[in-house]
């Protein structure tokens, strides 16, 4: 049985004092629940997040890491450092990672392997511009994500992988995908899984929908078939609204 989770990715934002009262907040005001709940936070405040939530039903995810496990990449944080936190899961592929650092594909897939190396779950995200919507190349775009970032696997990996599916144009823009929308890219992503490694692989793996999720458009994703939960940005940095959708 696949999971559903929600995901709070808080990018560049709050400051350390913030990010304690965002996660007491959720802590205690978060109704016993049966969906999987990871924050994540920056670099910086991972420590204070992991010790935060620690014997808590919340997971610690990073939003980043580097492909090599240790070297001279000034500035930069390996899969080994994050797990070594304590970590469960790092978010690899956020268009915002592809388009503002050239994260492509094939580099992409060198990061997911060396944190599933390191014994942490990815959060593999994936998704469309908009001329490639409009211009019906939406499919084959996340097929080539999916194919060339994560298909280089082997089938027992898979069971640490969650995918991300965030339109582009729906990330941070206060345009959601329709029901619908989300519903057949969900359906076209199990069924690429469901192809490469089988249908159960494909039935276990959680697809996460992500694109300026609020509380008053989640309830109507999160009932599709294949829609397994969030991935929320903006809505995540305020309690009372990542509560209603963690609840949703
Ligand atoms: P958003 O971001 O909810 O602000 O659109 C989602 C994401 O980038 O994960």
């Amino acid at each position: 049985m696949r999971k559903q989770i929600v995901v709070a990715n808080w990018k560049m934002n709050n400051s350390p004092e913030q990010s304690k009262q965002l996660c007491s907040s959720i802590l205690s005001n978060m109704s016993p629940i049966d969906k999987e709940v990871i924050l994540a936070p920056s670099y910086l405040y991972l420590n204070a997040v992991v010790d935060a939530t620690q014997n808590s039903v919340i997971k610690v995810a990073a939003q980043n890491c580097h492909q090599e496990i240790s070297g001279a990449y000034t500035g930069e944080v390996s899969a080994s450092m994050l797990a070594a936190l304590g970590l469960d899961y790092v978010i690899l592929g956020h268009s915002e990672r592809r388009y503002y650092y050239g994260e492509d594909n094939s580099l992409l897939a060198k990061k997911v392997s060396s944190a599933l190396s390191q014994g942490l779950k990815v959060i593999y995200c994936c998704g469309e511009t908009l001329d490639q919507r409009n211009s019906g190349a939406h499919i084959d775009r996340i097929t080539k994500q999916l194919t060339e970032g994560l298909f280089h696997l082997p089938t027992d990996a898979m069971r640490n992988i969650v995918i991300g599916y965030e339109p582009i144009w729906a990330v941070g823009t206060g345009i959601t995908a329709t029901s619908t929308q989300a519903q057949e890219m969900h359906a076209h992503i199990r069924n690429a899984i469901s192809n490469k490694y089988g249908a159960d692989i494909a039935n276990d793996t959680s697809i996460l929908y992500g694109g300026s999720c609020t509380p008053s458009n989640v309830k109507e994703l999160f009932v599709q078939n294949d829609v397994d939960g969030g991935l929320i940005g903006g809505a995540s940095l305020d309690a009372d609204d990542f509560i209603a959708i963690v609840n949703a």
